[in-house]
């Protein structure tokens, strides 16, 4: 049967808040061209939606770009690119104020102007919030925008198997169509992907089950390096049993960290925070709260151990004004009003600061590929996030990529046809022997747990040496045994079975270029931290990591300057 092929001038992944942003940057930039979104479900289901706390950019006259800039280096231990966070800063209240125009809500002080609260490693308060539902306000606003222009047309459900490269220039995607199991060609002169990080690869995360590192293995697996890896952010504060994310607005608005003794441990003793206390970043909270629990000083519940966010000072009036979700979510899920009593908490993987090796402009080492959101590592986070970053991040990078991906696509042609239509039969080839596959004596179930335990034992908030080669060690053995796997549903329509197969190959990259980075970087710098190197080694490390994909054997580890800049690298204590 003959591959059906269709055109488009740029062709976005993804449909979250970095997606609809670099879609609307394309069409408001050039509105004669065509615009391809395809998304493994609807844009209003993507993991944006789930953002709760807020978006950072200077509001006040307190505040200003210095500021916001040294935090976020601060904040990433020296390891974020300074060129991008100095780009960064400036463009984000412009993104915010667009978005307001767009629709979004933005909550307000008395005098009218924008209301800001406070948020973790922030010096003063600048996180823009629409009470604690502020991704879906922020998603509804990008998609009711982009709705406006007829050239974006969406391919929702579809999943992109393949990036089709040719000569070094990406040509387009190949795109399994999750309704009907037909793969088909969306090609484009440029391909931003904008797919969200990989957080399923643990077993306890505030991320939904759509984030299984797509792009980040598309774009792997085509041969752009996947960068810093090893940081992997755990928020301190997760709903034991589900993982669920209780916002760091609870503690911007006031919310204490308590532990079996009803110590506000971080005030009590040094966890490096200082004054900031429960406004410390949240390596340092998360670690805190770990070592608390080592101290015996954690409670005990039916899903662990834990420590209390307590919030019953702030009264019923402040909290069902500024964040009603984590009361509604708290009496929903575990049957704690938060206005009577403390809720229980533990550090949850919530964010990666790697991903795809991008440039200032969102490229990538393949012509015509960017990429954007979480899914990229434009070097912004470094080694830690900041809270509150990175929706801003979806809105400054997705526009630039958005721009830089019209200005490419401009000077290049649409390559041969023939050569992808070879690359996308054999997709289709590849694709139908796994729908096919009755023979292997694996369960996708039992490989994914497998993986996300060693994930969790190997390269948690504290890690060593032996335990993170032992998940090394695993994963190599749980790629071996994803050859081996049977699938039970042989249909086209909505084989699930079929794309979760998919999923994890992608977990898998995504998992070893974690473990292997992680191995190499002997140091300890934001969220990853070793038991045996529990220094900064900026003398040897101040540098990016890249994981390499290698076929068939772990990937190659290698380097990459950090752009450094007016804020020399000193000692992160705050
Ligand atoms: O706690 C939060 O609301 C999370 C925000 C973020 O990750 O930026």
């Amino acid at each position: 049967m003959e591959i059906e092929s269709i055109s488009h001038d740029i062709v976005i992944v993804g449909g979250g808040g970095a997606g609809l942003r670099a879609a609307i940057a394309v069409a408001e930039a050039d509105p004669q061209l065509s615009i391809g979104m395809v998304s493994k479900v609807y844009p209003m289901r993507s993991h944006t939606v789930s953002a709760e706390g807020g978006a950072a950019a200077v509001a006040r006259e307190d505040d200003n770009f210095e500021m916001h800039g040294f935090d976020t280096v601060k904040g990433s231990d020296f390891l974020g690119d300074q060129d991008v966070i100095q780009y960064f800063v400036q463009e984000a209240p412009k993104e915010l104020a667009l978005l307001e125009h767009w629709g979004c809500p933005w909550s307000r002080n008395e005098d009218g102007s924008v209301a800001t609260r406070a948020f973790g490693g922030m010096s003063t308060k600048r996180t823009w919030y629409a009470t604690d539902k502020v991704g879906f306000h922020m998603l509804h606003s990008l998609f009711q925008h982009s709705m406006r222009f007829e050239q974006i047309v969406r391919y929702d459900e579809q999943f992109v198997t393949k990036l089709l490269v040719e000569d070094g220039v990406v040509r387009g995607v190949a795109s399994l169509n999750i309704r009907d199991g037909v793969l088909r060609i969306i090609r484009g002169r440029a391909v931003i992907l904008a797919t969200g990080g990989a957080g399923k690869i643990f077993p306890f995360t505030t991320n939904g089950n759509i984030k299984t590192g797509d792009g980040m293995s598309l774009a792997y697996r085509a041969g752009v390096p996947l960068k810093d890896m090893e940081f992997v952010q755990y928020h301190p504060t997760g709903l034991p049993g589900t993982g669920i994310l209780i916002t760091e607005a609870a503690r911007g608005e006031g919310g204490y960290l308590r532990n079996k003794d009803e110590e506000r441990f971080l005030v009590e003793r040094d966890y490096g925070v200082g004054t900031k206390a429960e406004l410390g970043p949240r390596d340092m909270i998360s670690r805190a709260i770990i070592q608390e629990i080592e101290a015996g000083r954690g409670l005990e519940g039916a899903h662990g151990q834990y420590m209390n966010l307590d919030l019953t000072h702030l009264g019923e009036e402040k909290i069902q004004a500024r964040i009603p979700m984590v009361r509604e979510l708290s009496k929903l899920y575990i049957d704690v009003d938060p206005v009577e009593a403390p809720i229980p908490i533990r550090p949850v993987v919530h964010y990666m600061m790697g991903g795809i090796d991008t440039d200032i402009d969102g490229a990538t080492s393949i012509r015509g590929l960017y990429a954007a959101g979480e899914c990229a590592s434009v070097s912004l986070n470094g080694a830690n996030r900041l809270g509150s970053n990175s929706l801003t991040e979806c809105l400054v990078f997705g526009a630039r990529a958005g721009r830089c991906a019209v200005d490419f696509s401009r000077g290049i042609d649409e390559g041969s046809d023939a050569n992808l239509r070879a690359q996308a039969e054999e997709e289709v080839a590849r694709i139908e022997a796994l729908r096919n596959k009755r023979s292997g004596n694996e369960k996708i179930s039992r490989l994914r747990e497998e993986l996300n335990t060693t994930m969790e034992s190997g390269c948690g908030v504290y890690r060593e040496e032996g335990s993170m080669q032992a998940s090394c060690e695993t994963i190599d053995v749980i790629k071996q045994r994803l050859a081996d796997v049977s699938l039970q549903d042989g249909s086209r329509v909505f084989n699930t079975e079929l794309i979760a197969a998919m999923e994890l190959a992608n977990m898998v990259d995504c998992a070893e270029a974690v473990a292997r980075c992680a191995v190499v970087r002997k140091e300890s710098r934001g969220a990853h931290t070793r038991r045996d190197h529990p220094h900064r080694d900026d003398q040897n490390f101040l540098h990016h990591s890249l994981a390499y994909y290698e076929p068939g054997s772990p990937p190659r580890v290698g380097t990459k300057p950090v752009t450094l800049g007016k804020w020399e690298p000193e000692e992160r204590k705050y």
